[in-house]
């Protein structure tokens, strides 16, 4: 057995915030503990009152530790182009990514940038993320066994895609089938894992292995689902055009049967109120990627009305067209497409969002996403001084909301003084930059 006490400055939420001052929606304890035994959360609380004697000490005073992060949507093969200039979605697909992705046909190529991209998501305090592979089994076997030998809890799958792509990347709806059944037994429930049935987009997939993918949602029906929705102009157009028999984007994914509270739906900007109504009717996840988005150009998600009709969004860098693998950084683009759209959203409701509220997405806040007693122990260690520009603002600030904007606007990986998983501590010792040279 082992045993461990993190004292610290720590927050945790027990509900969505109702707004900037709601406080009665967390837990907040200045000088906070948390007891932890073999890698789950035994207590957390006043460290008068909890932290038992003759049990070791990690005095992280006076860092905040928070929940670690929630990534809700991420691709695993597209480290290397983050930063790839000058395209909107269809062409940025066609130019950098599907060439990138390729290159995951090679189980050592795949496995060396596993090594980096955990690195980069520990870095960021990110302990949790719901990943694309590549169309290869080989990459989600990489991504699963680099996820295990850290002792993450991750989610991901093979992307299902058999049109409409390079001949390299196209499965068929035959092998999409097989593969994914494969992969799940391999990995679904092995350690902390979790296999996320993944079709890519309606465009990459013919109506056959829509088919084949809902074969594999009702075989599953305990598994995750993700795939892309309404993301920019021209490829919703070019998915009507392929579905001409649907009502719509969203009534694709519908007529498969995919859409339920285990669906993620990566974008979903451009939504009629229709399609809003049908998220929230059917318990699905609209995924919000504000790094992405802009950078793209695809457009601004509204989250402000899929939340009034009872619909629960997530959050996400979507790397490789996000900015930032940072869910801080990730946060603060969210608060700039609110301003846009003439909403505020606070820094209570941003940390509650890539924490608890990622975790109520993927349906998991008993075992993530809060520092409640029974959940798994992975935190992040937050130094609210981190950087010049922090420590300035930091000068100024009133209390915590004032702090937690901060981080959120001004602060990344630096700002990450540790993570922990199962309790371990896991942020790596240097910076990741070189190992995934060729
Ligand atoms: N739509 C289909 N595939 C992708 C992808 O890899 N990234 C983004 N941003 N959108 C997609
Ligand atoms: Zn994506």
């Amino acid at each position: 057995m082992t045993e461990q006490v993190l004292r610290g400055r720590v927050l945790s939420f027990r509900r969505r915030p109702e707004g900037p001052s709601d406080l009665a929606a967390c837990d907040w304890f200045e000088d906070g503990a948390v007891h932890i035994r073999d890698g789950m959360i035994v207590a957390t609380g006043d460290f008068a009152a909890i932290a038992p004697a003759g049990i070791p000490v990690t005095d992280h005073r006076p860092h905040l530790i928070t929940a670690g992060f929630i990534d809700a949507h991420i691709h695993f093969p597209q480290g290397e182009i983050v930063a790839s200039w000058g395209a909107q979605l269809m062409d940025w697909l066609n130019t950098y990514t599907f060439p990138a992705e390729t290159r995951f046909a090679d189980p050592v190529h795949a496995a060396r940038i596993a090594t980096t991209f955990f690195d980069l998501l520990l870095m960021n305090g990110t302990t949790t993320a719901s990943a694309f592979c590549s169309v290869h089994p080989e990459s989600v076997d990489a991504y699963f066994s680099e996820a295990g030998a850290r002792g993450l809890r991750m989610l991901g799958g093979k992307v299902l895609m058999d049109r409409n792509a390079p001949e390299a990347l196209r499965d068929t709806p035959q092998s999409a089938y097989d593969d994914s059944a494969a992969l799940i037994g391999r990995w679904h429930g092995r350690g902390r894992a979790s296999y996320v049935i993944s079709p890519r987009f309606a465009i990459t997939s013919t109506p056959e292995q829509m088919e084949a993918a809902q074969a594999l949602i009702a075989a599953h029906p305990d598994l995750h689902v993700q795939t892309h929705l309404s993301e920019n102009d021209a490829e919703i157009a070019f998915a009507c055009a392929l579905y001409p028999q649907a009502q719509g984007y969203l009534d694709i994914y519908d007529r498969y049967g995919m859409l339920g509270p285990k669906s993620l739906l990566g974008h979903s900007i451009h939504l009629s109120d229709a399609e809003r109504d049908r998220i929230a009717e059917t318990g699905a996840h609209a995924v919000h990627c504000p790094t992405s988005n802009l950078f793209l150009g695809s457009g601004l998600f509204d989250e402000t009305a899929l939340h009034a009709r009872g619909a629960t969004c997530g959050i996400a860098t979507d790397i490789g067209a996000g900015m930032s693998w940072s869910m801080l950084r990730t946060a603060g683009a969210a608060y700039a497409v609110a301003q846009l759209q003439n909403h505020k959203l606070d820094p209570l409701t941003g940390f509650w969002w890539i924490t608890r509220g990622n975790a109520d997405v993927l349906g998991m806040t008993d075992r993530i996403g809060t520092l409640e007693a029974g959940t798994e122990a992975d935190l992040v260690v937050l130094d609210s001084r981190a950087t010049p520009e922090l420590a300035l603002r930091m000068t100024a600030a009133q209390d915590l909301k004032d702090e937690l904007f901060a981080l959120m606007i001004l602060g990344d990986d630096r700002a990450v003084v540790e993570t922990y998983a199962n309790g371990r501590a896991v942020k790596p010792a240097s910076p990741p930059a070189g190992q995934a040279g060729r």
